[in-house]
C-alpha cells in the first residue's frame, strides 16, 4: 500500500465514493459501511464492512486478471481505498444468474434454490430514479446505452466470469447463485467496473445453504458483518 493524493470526489454512491487523482486515467474508489435495500429505503452503517468489500474485490479482480480478465482494478491503496483505471461507466447493470433466488423467483415464480438450466443474464438500467428497471437489447439500443459490439463483448465477458468465479467459490465451499456487474469503457476496449462482493452478489455455504451475503442484510438476518468476514476467511485461507 502506498500514500496517495485524494484529489476532487467525483461522486459518491451508496457503498462506495469516487475520488478523481492526479493521473486523469486513474480514480481512487472508497468503499464505506453504508448499506442500503430497496432503493435506499432500508438503510444502516455495517462497521468494517467497506473495509471487508475493498478486500474481497481486490481478490476477486486479481483472480480475474490471471484468467485474462481485464478489470478496473489497479492496486490498493488502503483498507478501504483501490485505484482503478477510470472508466466511461455503460449505465446498464448486468446480472448474472445460475440458481434462482431474489427478484426472479419473485417475477416468475421459481422457488428460491431451484438451479436454472442455463445460465440467465439480465439487464437493468443504472438508474436510481427509476429503480433500476428491467431492459433488454432493444432498449439498450434505442437508448444507445451501449452498441452490439459492445453488448457481444460484455456478455461474452460476464459468461466466463461466472465461469472463473463459480468454479473457485466451489472450491471455498460456497455457491455462486447469482451476481451483478458493471462495465465501462477505457481507451479503445470495455473493461469490468465497479466492485464483486457480497454486496453484489448472492453466496451460499455450499453445505448448509446459509447466506453468506447482503441478503441478510436485506431480510434482516443479522450477522452481515460476520458472513462477510467469513467469505474473506474463505478466500485468504487458502481453504
Ligand atoms: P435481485 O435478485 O434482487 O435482482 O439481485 C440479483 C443480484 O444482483 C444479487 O446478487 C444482488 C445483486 N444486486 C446488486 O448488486 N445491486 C442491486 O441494486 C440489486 C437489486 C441487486
Amino acid at each position: 500500500m502506498r500514500q496517495m493524493e485524494k484529489g476532487k470526489q467525483l461522486y459518491e454512491g451508496k457503498a462506495k465514493k469516487i475520488f478523481v487523482t492526479e493521473n486523469s486515467k486513474q480514480y481512487l474508489v472508497e468503499f464505506k459501511d453504508d448499506a442500503t435495500a430497496f432503493d435506499g429505503v432500508k438503510k444502516d452503517t455495517l462497521e468494517d464492512k467497506g473495509i471487508l468489500n475493498n478486500r474481497l474485490s481486490a481478490i476477486f479482480f486479481g483472480l480475474l486478471e490471471s484468467r485474462g480478465i481485464e478489470t478496473h482494478y489497479i492496486e490498493t491503496i488502503s483498507e478501504r481505498e483501490m485505484l482503478v483505471k477510470a472508466l466511461e461507466i455503460i449505465p446498464v447493470e448486468v446480472i448474472v444468474r445460475n440458481i434462482a433466488a431474489g427478484s426472479l423467483s419473485k417475477r416468475l415464480g421459481i422457488p428460491e434454490g431451484e438451479a436454472l438450466n442455463k445460465t440467465v443474464l439480465e439487464f437493468s438500467l443504472k438508474d436510481d430514479e427509476l429503480h433500476d428497471p428491467m431492459i433488454n437489447h432493444y432498449h439498450i439500443y434505442a437508448m444507445e446505452l451501449a452498441t452490439a459490439e459492445e453488448m457481444a463483448a460484455i456478455e461474452a465477458s460476464a459468461l466466463k466470469i461466472n465461469d472463473i468465479l463459480t468454479a473457485y467459490l466451489k472450491d471455498k465451499g460456497i455457491t455462486l447463485v447469482d451476481f451483478k456487474l458493471e462495465f465501462g469503457r477505457y481507451e479503445d476496449r470495455v473493461i469490468l467496473g465497479d466492485e464483486i462482493s457480497p454486496d453484489t452478489c448472492r453466496f451460499w455455504d455450499s453445505s448448509s445453504g446459509e447466506k453468506l451475503d447482503k441478503d441478510r442484510f436485506r431480510r434482516d438476518l443479522g450477522g452481515v458483518v460476520d458472513a462477510y468476514r467469513e467469505v474473506l476467511r474463505r478466500l485468504e485461507g487458502g481453504e
